[in-house]
């Protein structure tokens, strides 16, 4: 049994279909068990929250590995170690934590640190005995940021945002699931670090024009300041600190150097091309439509 953290999310919405699609049997972790997530009926929902630990022993009772993902905000390290503890407990064999790629480099900013801390965590329980071993997945930026964009683009047919000239190796959501589910079925990833990027370096005006192009009509991109993005990403839901330190790193050029590297790692695990910015856009049109 594998249980997903973070199931009814991005990432995690993937790491569950595409275990189900692998035959495994699939444990969905969520705050509010009664709502349908759309999960399927093969994947038994358990209710659960990180930051409340005495909701985690049931959800990890009988569980031989978990993917676990938290919030990438400052609750990041409380909910590793909430989730890890809980998973020690109940014998789990092996955490797959889903990091963040500034982890790979020692950054030192908010984000990267929060991740670094539950890292941490996991090494610390892996080296108790019978604890569970740990694998790091540290991707860089996700293509479905762009789904920030999505209201202006219906509305105006315009993009606001902020430090667009650095080109990112943006990887689609679904590639990063592909790598945690290669990593919880297949043997040799215990105590390893995966660094995972896209297959291209895009500016966010190559992006934009790639979705204008796909929807048919122009774009226009207005560059405004870092807090005016924080804001508005908060106004979608985003934790803004996490916003405007992600922005903020693009700002340093040692991270403008890493964050523009394809890198080979998904290839040499999944064993195919990551996929394009084209095809999540056009898997994806009907949100900017
Ligand atoms: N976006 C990027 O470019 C990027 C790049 C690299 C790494 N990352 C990392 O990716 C992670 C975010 O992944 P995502 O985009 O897939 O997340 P997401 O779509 O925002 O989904 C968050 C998930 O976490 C669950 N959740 C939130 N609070 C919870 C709590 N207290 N207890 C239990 N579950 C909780 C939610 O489930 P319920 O609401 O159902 O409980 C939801 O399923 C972060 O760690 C971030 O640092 C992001």
């Amino acid at each position: 049994m594998i249980l997903v953290t973070g199931a009814t999310g991005t990432v995690g919405r993937e790491v569950v279909k595409q275990l189900v699609e692998a035959g495994q049997d699939v444990r969905a972790l969520t705050r509010d068990p009664g709502r349908d997530a759309g999960l399927g009926a093969e994947v038994k929902v358990v209710g659960g929250d990180l930051g409340r630990p005495e909701t985690l022993p049931a959800a990890v009772a009988g569980v031989d590995k978990v993917f676990l993902l938290s919030g990438g905000g400052p609750e990041t390290p409380l909910h590793d170690a909430n989730l890890a503890l809980a998973a020690n407990e109940a014998n789990v064999s092996h955490i797959v934590k889903l990091s963040i790629i500034g982890a790979e480099y020692g950054f030192d900013d908010l984000v990267s640190t929060w991740h670094l801390a539950g890292e941490r965590t996991l090494r610390q329980l892996a080296a108790r005995p019978d604890g569970p071993a740990w694998t790091f997945i540290r991707p860089g930026e996700f293509m479905s940021n762009a789904r920030l964009w999505a209201a202006p683009i219906k509305s105006r047919g315009m993009v606001f945002w902020s430090q667009v000239e650095p080109k990112v190796a943006v990887i689609d959501p679904r590639d990063v699931a592909a790598v945690a589910v290669t990593a919880l079925t297949s043997p040799g990833h215990e105590s390893q670090t995966y660094r995972i990027s896209g297959p291209e370096a895009l500016s966010v005006p190559e992006r934009v024009e790639k979705l204008g192009k796909a929807l048919g009509k122009p774009l226009q991109l207005v560059e405004v300041p870092i807090a005016d993005a924080r804001d508005a990403a908060a106004r979608a839901g985003r934790q803004p600190l996490v916003v405007e330190t992600t922005l903020g790193n693009l700002g340093r050029e040692e991270f403008r150097r890493h964050a523009a590297n394809p890198l080979p790692t998904f290839e040499q695990l999944v064993g195919r091309r990551p996929g394009t910015f084209d095809e999540w856009v056009n898997d994806h049109l009907d949100i900017f439509r």
